[in-house]
């Protein structure tokens, strides 16, 4: 017996529907918003991640699954959308045909990790990328999109925590903040943590583990790492979302986890989801185009969790198929009728399925009654013979005869209704 990897999951027909209704309302979504959807390799050059999200971080450090090819490591599965869609765009030259460029998209990502309620090894992005724009409309537009998204997937009781890391510059200052005020204590955290202390001390604040976390709680950040330019953005960012009715918690410590955020980063969480309590999460990442070998432009998005949404979703799909038409047919003829009328059936797009098996009338009528079917449809020699078939609707029991060649018209009608 095989069984799946640990950290991977089989989407069964029932949970399909819950997926796709989520992909739809994205889509729409998205659409309003002028997002237009890229579809990137889930492999790339494993340097690309190495380069953006930072050599120090975890993700690349422990949680990359990498290819081997030709003896070295060269590959990786995409932990992540941001990197190869910033590749693609620059790759792809977009930035000649249209400088502010959106896009969103829905795919697998990888990530090695510990797999555990709401972390996955292969799991699935929703998100978006919005090149071109270091205006603080933009912060606004992306943040309201993913609460305007949530919404839309019946999502209650999330959180939006925001927070600016400033340009690169606040982003050291707030380092060395961070490294003076933690240095009386770091003998007092996890083995990581004293790691992080000197190769990425923003990474302590992420730390879960209860005695770092203790520490890290009662230190007093503030803002003063914030240079004026970026101090006035992040204004300008609250200023928007409250004028927008778009609610938001301020999170002094939030950092995230990747080295490319700089200014505004959010995180959405919820209380359902435990340890793993993130949903979504974005931010800007105003470097990383040019980084990446591309023009000096600005940079935002943000993904959400699409296992993460299923789980903290009130409103459960239901089946897309509420008008499916079972035939039984009867003898052999009939059997061979009824192959063309099933044809003519699915030709006319009215969702249709039969027995395969020739079961007794009973235990054909037990099927379609288990599938759901709306309408089931019986021809027997003696219908064949008039030319006839019996139409019975499953909901009211009524049950008629209608003629063959009427029998699609009047099915379509009753749909339509
Ligand atoms: P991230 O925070 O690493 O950000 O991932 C975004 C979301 O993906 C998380 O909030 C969580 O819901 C979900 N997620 C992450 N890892 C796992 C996992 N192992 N199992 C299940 N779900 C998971 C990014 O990846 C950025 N690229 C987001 C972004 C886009 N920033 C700017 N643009």
């Amino acid at each position: 017996m095989f069984k799946r990897i640990p950290g991977t999951r089989d989407f069964l027909p029932e949970d399909v529907y819950s997926w796709q209704e989520i992909e739809r309302i994205s889509r729409e979504i998205f659409s309003v918003y002028n997002y237009k959807e890229i579809r990137s390799p889930l492999i790339e050059d494993a340097f690309l991640f190495t380069r953006s999200l930072g050599e120090s971080t975890e993700l690349v450090q422990k949680q990359m699954f990498l290819i081997s090819g030709r003896g070295e490591d060269s590959y990786a599965l995409r932990p992540e959308g941001t990197a190869s869609i910033v590749r693609s765009y620059i790759e792809n030259n977009l930035d000649r045909t249209a400088k502010f460029a959106k896009f969103y998209y829905i795919g697998p990502m990888f990530r090695r990790e510990r797999p555990q309620k709401g972390r996955l090894r292969q799991f699935h992005h929703i998100g978006c990328e919005a090149i071109g724009s270091g205006s603080a409309n933009l912060d606004i537009e992306v943040i309201s999109l993913a609460d305007s998204l949530l919404r839309g997937f019946s999502v209650e009781g999330y959180i939006i925590r925001l927070n600016s890391l400033g340009c690169p510059k606040d982003k050291k200052a707030l380092a060395e903040t961070l490294r003076k005020k933690l240095k009386g204590r770091i003998s007092q955290t996890c083995e990581d943590c004293r790691r992080r202390f000197d190769t990425n001390v923003l990474r302590v604040l992420d730390c879960k583990r209860k005695e770092c976390k203790e520490i890290t709680a009662g230190l007093d950040i503030g803002d003063s790492y914030l240079c004026a330019f970026c101090r006035e953005h992040f204004r300008r960012v609250k200023d928007g979302l409250d004028s927008l009715g778009v609610k938001y918690e301020d999170a002094p410590r939030l950092v995230r986890g990747l080295d490319y955020y700089t200014r505004t980063v959010f995180e959405i969480t919820h209380k359902d989801l435990g340890a793993q309590d993130a949903i979504g999460a974005g931010g800007r990442y105003d470097n990383l185009v040019k980084e990446l070998g591309g023009p000096d432009l600005g940079a935002m998005g943000f993904a959400f969790g699409v296992e993460r949404v299923l789980l903290v979703r009130s409103a459960k799909a239901k089946p897309q198929e509420k008008n499916l038409v079972y035939l039984i047919t009867l003898g052999e003829k009939a059997a061979a009728a009824g192959a063309s009328l099933l044809g003519q059936l699915r030709e006319s797009g009215i969702a249709s399925e039969t027995d395969y098996e020739a079961r007794s009338i009973k235990g054909a009528m037990r099927l379609a009654n288990d599938l759901g079917a709306r309408f089931v449809l019986i021809l027997g020699d003696d219908e064949l013979k008039k030319q006839v078939v019996a139409l019975k609707d499953m909901q009211s029991g009524k049950q008629e005869e209608v003629a063959l060649d009427t029998i699609i018209g009047k099915l379509r009608d009753i749909i339509r209704d």
